[in-house]
C-alpha cells in the first residue's frame, strides 16, 4: 500500500496500516453473533471500518442493513444508526438485536433457537450486561 499524500509516494508502515485484504472468520451457525441471513457480516469487520472512518456520537447509515450487524456494532461503539432494509424478517431480527421492541407485527421477536451455542462467547456476556430489551425506549423506521 503506497501513501500519495507524501511529497514522494512512499510505502505506508505495514504495522500500523491494514493491507488491501482483510481476514476475518465468516459467521457460523455455532457463534454467538449468527443470526439468520445468508450473507450476515462478521462484527469484527463492522468494528474496525466503524472505528476507522468515525468517531462517537457520530450517524452511521447502512443501506442494506440485512440483520443490523452495523446497527448493533454501532450503538456498542456510541454511534447513532439509520438502517434501511427491504426485506420485513431482516428488520425483525435487527429490532431484535438493537434491543429496540419486544415484539413487532404482533410477533415477538425471539432469537432463534439454536441446536448448538457458544454460551459463554463474549456477545452473551454482552447480552447479560445489557439487560434485555425494553418495550417503548425506541420506534423501528
Ligand atoms: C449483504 S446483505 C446485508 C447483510 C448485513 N450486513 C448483515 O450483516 O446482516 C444486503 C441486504 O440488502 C437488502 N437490500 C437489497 N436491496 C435493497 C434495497 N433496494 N433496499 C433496501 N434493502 C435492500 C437485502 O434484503 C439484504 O438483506
Amino acid at each position: 500500500m503506497i501513501d500519495y499524500r507524501k511529497l514522494e509516494p512512499t510505502a505506508y508502515n505495514a504495522t500500523k496500516v491494514p493491507g488491501n485484504v482483510w481476514y476475518f472468520p465468516r459467521v457460523r451457525y455455532r457463534m454467538d453473533e449468527y443470526e439468520e441471513h445468508p450473507s450476515q457480516k462478521p462484527e469484527a469487520l463492522l468494528d474496525r471500518i466503524i472505528r476507522a472512518s468515525s468517531n462517537p456520537g457520530d450517524l452511521v447509515l447502512d443501506p442494506f442493513a440485512g440483520t443490523f450487524t452495523t446497527g448493533a456494532v454501532a450503538k456498542r461503539l456510541g454511534r447513532r444508526f439509520v438502517g434501511i432494509e427491504r426485506e420485513r424478517k431482516y428488520i425483525k431480527i435487527g429490532v431484535r438485536r438493537l434491543k429496540l421492541r419486544r415484539e413487532l407485527d404482533g410477533e415477538l421477536l425471539a432469537a432463534p433457537e439454536k441446536s448448538h451455542v457458544r454460551r459463554n462467547g463474549p456477545s452473551a456476556a454482552r447480552a447479560e450486561a445489557d439487560g434485555g430489551p425494553r418495550d417503548g425506549d425506541a420506534g423501528a423506521s
